[in-house]
């Protein structure tokens, strides 16, 4: 049974609740792992240090296992991000079909680097390896949906189609 220090109980509780909630959904082996990671990423724009250890108490994953999983996959990944990840190919075939010039349009478009985020805490851009999409080139994964033949126009329609639908919440 994991343990914590009294000032994280709060924080414990609330988390081990959702995460047995997610596990009644996912199932409790190991092949629940990802699935549950990605809900919690979705719920909090990150995953914490005491969530990979409560996934970890859970499923009888070591806790060192669960941040290995999280951090391995780009779509994953433990730190803050913003409410909307892109995710662009940088591999060989996006890089040849023009990966670079999208990034760009990204940049401009969102203000910030890859590997930022956006200072209203809405958009993340980050670079991924091969998403399987090789032959829709220059491709991204936004947030969980993969998208293909990507043009700067596209990039634009993209954004604005997130700015609106948040601006509708
Ligand atoms: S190289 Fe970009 S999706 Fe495969």
């Amino acid at each position: 049974m994991l343990t914590v220090p009294p000032q994280l109980a709060p924080e414990f509780e609330t988390l081990s609740k959702e995460i047995d909630a997610l596990l009644k959904t996912h199932g409790r082996g190991r092949d629940a792992l990802i699935p549950v990671l990605q809900d919690l990423r979705e719920r909090h724009n990150e995953i914490s240090d005491l969530a990979m250890q409560i996934v970890g108490d859970r499923l009888r994953v070591p806790a060192v296992e669960v941040q290995g999983v999280a951090t391995f996959y780009s779509f994953l990944g433990t730190d803050a991000t913003g409410q909307h990840v892109i995710h662009l190919c940088r591999t060989l075939s996006c890089d040849m079909a023009g990966a670079k010039s999208i990034a760009k349009t990204l940049s401009k478009e969102l203000g910030i680097k890859f590997g930022e985020t956006t200072e209203d805490g809405q958009f993340t851009l980050k670079w991924s390896n091969c998403i399987g999409m090789c032959d829709q080139a220059p491709a991204a994964l936004v947030n969980r949906e993969a998208v293909g033949n990507l043009t700067p126009e596209r990039v634009k329609e993209i954004i604005a189609g997130l700015r609106a639908k948040d601006a509708k919440k």
